[in-house]
């Protein structure tokens, strides 16, 4: 149960069992860098239409970047066709994607309506027909990133991960909750386990890994063969390395200090202004320095400070000075309380 012992997907061959999730609007390619620097095995765009793939829109194209410093990379797609999947599964294939992964867990109902995502899971049939084209449309290892099942009543993952080796899907992404939950409840990480006894592919097991041992308890519990990490690592890519040292039976490696923090916000907000501009780039950066600063003593008072900031060198010069003045309170320390966060 090493992190550090490699994994297989298919041919591709992993450096260790940590992945990073597809998310939404987040997953960006300076996100993924930054997640990377802390050992991250695998990465994720954020799901992208197969019908803009087709088409080659601008937008859609735009969630396609590539860099050799970030790889393996999984391009993750959705649609409810199987020749409109397939068709983009082979244009990632093309482009030099290192593995795709066909989303059926988004309940979002802009997608779940055209009857991808998570609506997949109410059709079984669908999802053979879908995931045979796939299978014949590219010779990359394909993975399938799927939710417990539409609803409560209809819990079908068993199935569904059947159905995904026996159509040649090379491993499983498990994430135990069904479509109603949203990302609300818990994980039911059971589930995970069910799957594992299930099929001889690998299970990747998904659903609030929130620190490093938890991606130790969800190994133990379950036998999965990988962890992936969403919004744990959201303000804190040091879960890698502690999920690494959890793994390997190591102590926790402490909290980041002040310091290294301040310094990761400045490398992640250059990477994203070098990537989308300054004005669009400071905009997107807003969440992640939320989720930076989250738990830090001032840190709300910081974040409507700083709020409607357009300047780049005026918002590094207020980070320092929050640093600063954290550093100066003998109660600021390194820590992320989330209690003083007030
Ligand atoms: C903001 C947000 C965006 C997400 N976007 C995607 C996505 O594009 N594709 C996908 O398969 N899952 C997406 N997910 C689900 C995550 O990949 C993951 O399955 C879920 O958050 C549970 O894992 P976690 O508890 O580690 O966050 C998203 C979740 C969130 C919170």
């Amino acid at each position: 149960m090493r992190s550090g012992q490699p994994m297989k997907i298919g041919t591709l061959s992993l450096k260790n069992k940590m992945i990073l999730a597809p998310l939404a609007g987040i997953t960006n390619l300076p996100f993924r860098l930054i997640n990377r620097t802390f050992g991250v095995g695998l990465t994720f765009t954020e799901m992208i239409s197969a019908n803009g793939l087709i088409r080659g829109m601008k937008k859609t194209m735009h969630y396609l970047e590539f860099h050799s410093d970030d790889r393996p990379l999984g391009v993750q797609i959705f649609g409810s066709d199987p020749a409109v999947l397939a068709e983009a599964a082979k244009i990632m294939t093309d482009l030099g994607a290192d593995l795709v992964d066909i989303n059926m867990g988004c309940p979002v109902k802009k997608v779940v309506k055209t009857g991808a995502g998570a609506a997949l899971m109410k059709d079984p049939q669908r999802i053979a027909a879908i995931l045979k084209a796939v299978r014949k449309g590219t010779c990359l290892p394909l993975t399938v990133k799927m939710r417990a099942g539409w609803k409560p009543q209809s819990i079908n993952m068993l199935e569904v991960a059947k159905i995904a080796e026996d159509a040649g899907v090379d491993a499983v992404i498990v994430h135990p909750r069904t479509a109603d939950q949203g990302f609300g409840g818990t994980a039911d990480w059971s589930l995970i386990e069910q799957v594992k006894g299930q099929v001889s592919i690998p299970v990747i097991g998904n659903g609030d890994i929130k620190k490093g041992e938890d991606a130790a308890r969800m190994m133990r519990m379950t036998g999965c063969d990988a962890v992936m990490v969403g919004r744990g690592c959201l303000g804190n890519p040091w879960i890698f390395h502690q999920i690494d040292a959890c793994l390997q039976g190591r102590i926790d490696p402490p909290p980041p200090s002040l310091a290294q923090r301040e310094r990761m916000i400045r490398r992640h907000l250059t990477l994203e202004l070098a990537a989308a501009g300054d004005r669009l780039g400071l905009k997107a950066f807003r969440k992640h320095l939320l989720w930076y600063t989250k738990g830090l003593k001032g840190g709300s008072s910081f974040r409507q400070m700083i709020g409607t900031v357009e300047d780049k060198t005026l918002l590094l010069d207020k980070l320092h000075a929050f640093f600063a003045s954290l550093s100066l309170d003998p109660e600021g320390g390194g820590d992320v309380d989330h209690e003083s966060d007030k």
